[in-house]
């Protein structure tokens, strides 16, 4: 049996939704459940909270037991858009509060201060449309202007990219030291982490798959994975990669793995960098 830990609040292990629409949606989450994942991660951008919603509502899963993420486009984060975003992601998804709303991206050039937009998903989670916030694609700057602005344990986590092939060091140190666990997107480096001589090489020691092993490794370091597939095998291997526990030797061994082979859109901060 697999059993999830859970960094902060968030089981450690998620499937993710992204470009998954319509009917393939329906299929696919209602897999994930069937299979065992309880942690869903959607957004207002991926119009897909209308199938993630049906198919989480219509699943054998109890609302208590089922973790759903949403989050908040940049282009809503001025007064009262945080609000509007989340009330309606909330329609779509036919629910009364999700469990995690993150800001999807920081205010562009800080179009938008980021007090105010933090002090309002805030309040949304004060009302109960959420039972926690956190943040996403937050460089180094925002988290500390974000801990400014309404303290480090309101942050439930910061979801940016982070897998074996692209370890994000400084911001997943940074908010380490602060006590705010990391969830990777992009775990499989959108496929790319899934082979190789490494993780091959490793994945036979553990009779596991490439893709489980650049799981294990991000679980193993105390990161929250969300990774998505539209393969019913592939959505049910990849929840088994938390019954694989890396030995010391193996971790180091895709420690040294580091390179810079991000897959994140060009718009997406250089993480080494910024701030
Ligand atoms: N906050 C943000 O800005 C942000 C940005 C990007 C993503 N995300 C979230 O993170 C989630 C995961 O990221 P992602 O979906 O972009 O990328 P990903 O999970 O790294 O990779 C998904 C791709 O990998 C393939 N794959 C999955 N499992 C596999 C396996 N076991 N073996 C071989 N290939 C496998 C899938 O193909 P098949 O379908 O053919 O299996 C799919 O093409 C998203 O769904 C979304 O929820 C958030």
């Amino acid at each position: 049996m697999t059993l999830i830990p859970t960094y902060g609040v968030i089981p450690a292990l998620g499937y993710g939704t992204f470009t998954r629409k319509g009917e393939e949606c329906l299929r696919c989450v209602d897999h994930a459940v069937n299979v065992g994942y309880r942690h869903f991660d959607t957004a207002a951008f991926y119009e897909n909270e209308v199938e993630v919603g049906q198919a989480l509502r219509g699943s054998s899963a109890s609302r208590d037991d089922l973790f759903v993420t949403t989050k908040v486009w940049y282009d809503q984060l001025g007064a009262g858009e945080v609000r509007a975003s989340t009330e309606a992601s909330l329609e779509r998804l036919g629910m009364g509060y999700v469990d995690l709303l993150l800001i999807h991206w920081p205010s562009p050039d800080d179009e938008v201060p980021l007090q105010q937009y933090m002090e309002e998903i805030v309040s949304l989670k004060a009302e109960g449309l959420t039972r926690n916030i956190g943040v996403s694609n937050f460089t180094r700057r925002h988290i500390d202007e974000a801990i400014a602005a309404i303290g480090t344990s309101e942050i439930a986590t910061n979801q940016c990219e982070v897998n074996v092939m692209f370890h994000n060091e400084p911001i997943v140190t940074h908010c380490q030291n602060a006590g705010i666990p990391m969830t990777a997107y992009l775990p499989l480096a959108k496929g790319a982490a899934s082979s190789g001589c490494e993780l091959e090489r490793i994945a036979a020691k553990y009779g596991a798959t490439a893709a489980q092993i650049a799981l294990s490794w991000l679980l193993g370091k105390g990161h929250i994975a969300i990774p998505s597939s539209s393969n019913t095998t592939r959505i049910e291997q990849n929840f088994r990669a938390a019954d694989i526990s890396l030995s010391p030797g193996d971790t180091e061994a895709l420690d040294q793995m580091n390179g810079d082979r991000r897959v994140s859109p060009l718009w997406a901060p250089d993480w080494d960098i910024a701030a």
